[in-house]
């Protein structure tokens, strides 16, 4: 380790990872750690917010344990804590938050808390050295849908978001209402790879005053509604139709509101980010549209879309070489808006 580099241990605990990572200088993974918890939801059909912040405790030392040993650094080699501190379940970031404050006091290093969706934003500076601001991202994960204009490190423009569910909450509910179970998104993914996307035509929906927000709530009843009109006409579904159908409807949205958005702000960058962004269809249909329009498409690999600590590590650098820094009074913020620092 060169003395100058900047080493920071990061921990992300917002939701059903428990996730620990080491970057250095903002852009190099030396190790991405993530105890998931999925098998353990899918139990229930979804997060149960208790459990996830129980299995949290139980794994939150040795996740770090093993970010470090994989990394073949200690404590000493690391420059700052950056802890996910919002938005996201609150005892479920409390545990992170806990955590990262306990080993900052102990060692003296400096802390940084992180958003959470800054982190998935960040994920695609770590496979795209030569990516820098400004660009346009569209962050779809399982709790949120936002366009966002990245004006610099750390400072953010939101263009539109969703009035109602996020893109991954539609794709879990629809699963789940023809028989794929949790977690939706990938189940969808891959089943609609064997489904007709033309063959049932749900809404896109618009929302009159704000062009670029989002709703994805009429197109799951839409859904809805269909499975329970065939089903009163005795008419079996076919279920890798409807998923293919149903995804077509959401990438649709998606691609049409983030072209124009990248148009009318003059950007000729564009990137996507969060669970969602692993989507094989979503990125073909971007990857289609950027070239057309000479537009530089960017994306994380799937294992930096989903929650992970590597993002949280790279969106702390850049807040730590800002001189952030947040004291032992830093609290879970559960509803934490992007841009706003507490
Ligand atoms: O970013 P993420 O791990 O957690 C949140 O911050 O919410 O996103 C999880 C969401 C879930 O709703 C999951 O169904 C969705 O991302 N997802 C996908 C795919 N992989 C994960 N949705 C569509 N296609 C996928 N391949
Ligand atoms: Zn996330």
């Amino acid at each position: 380790m060169e003395k100058e580099d900047v080493l920071i241990l990061a921990i992300e605990s917002s939701c059903d990872e428990t996730a620990a990572a080491v970057v250095k200088n903002g852009r190099e993974v030396l190790s991405n750690v993530i105890s998931s918890q999925i098998a353990l939801h899918t139990l229930y059909g979804g997060v149960v917010p208790e459990i996830a912040s129980r299995k949290h405790i139980e794994k939150i030392n040795q996740v770090i344990e093993e970010a470090l040993k994989e990394a073949g650094v200690t404590m000493k080699d690391i420059s700052a804590i950056a802890v996910t501190y919002g938005p996201g379940l609150v005892g479920a970031l409390l545990v992170g938050v806990s955590t990262a404050k306990a080993i900052s006091l102990a060692s003296g290093i400096p802390l940084v808390g992180v958003h959470h969706i800054e982190g998935h934003i960040s994920a695609n500076y770590i496979e795209n050295k030569e990516l820098e601001p400004p660009f346009i991202c569209l962050v779809v994960s399982g709790g949120h849908s936002h366009l966002v204009a990245v004006k610099d490190y750390g400072e953010y423009e939101i263009l539109g978001r969703t009035r109602d569910d996020a893109a991954g909450e539609a794709f879990d509910k629809v699963a789940r209402a023809i028989g794929l179970g949790y977690p939706g998104g990938p189940k969808i993914d891959k089943v609609s790879k064997e489904g007709n996307p033309d063959a049932i035509h749900f809404p896109r929906a618009k929302v009159v005053d704000a062009v670029y927000d989002f709703s994805f709530s009429g197109l799951k009843s839409a859904v809805l509604n269909y499975l329970n009109s065939c089903e009163m006409k005795g008419i079996e579904i076919c279920q890798a139709d409807v998923a293919a159908s149903f995804q077509k409807a959401v990438v649709d949205v998606l691609v049409e509101h983030s072209m124009q958005a990248v148009e009318e702000y003059g950007l000729n960058k564009f990137a996507i980010a969060g669970g969602v962004a692993s989507n094989s269809s979503l990125r073909e249909a971007f990857e289609k549209e950027c070239a057309a329009r000479k537009i530089e498409f960017y994306h994380p690999s799937p294992i930096f879309c989903t929650d992970n600590a590597a993002m949280i590590g790279v969106a702390g650098y850049y807040e730590y070489c800002k001189g952030i820094r947040h004291g032992y009074d830093l609290n879970a913020v559960p509803n934490l808006r992007l841009g706003e620092r507490i």
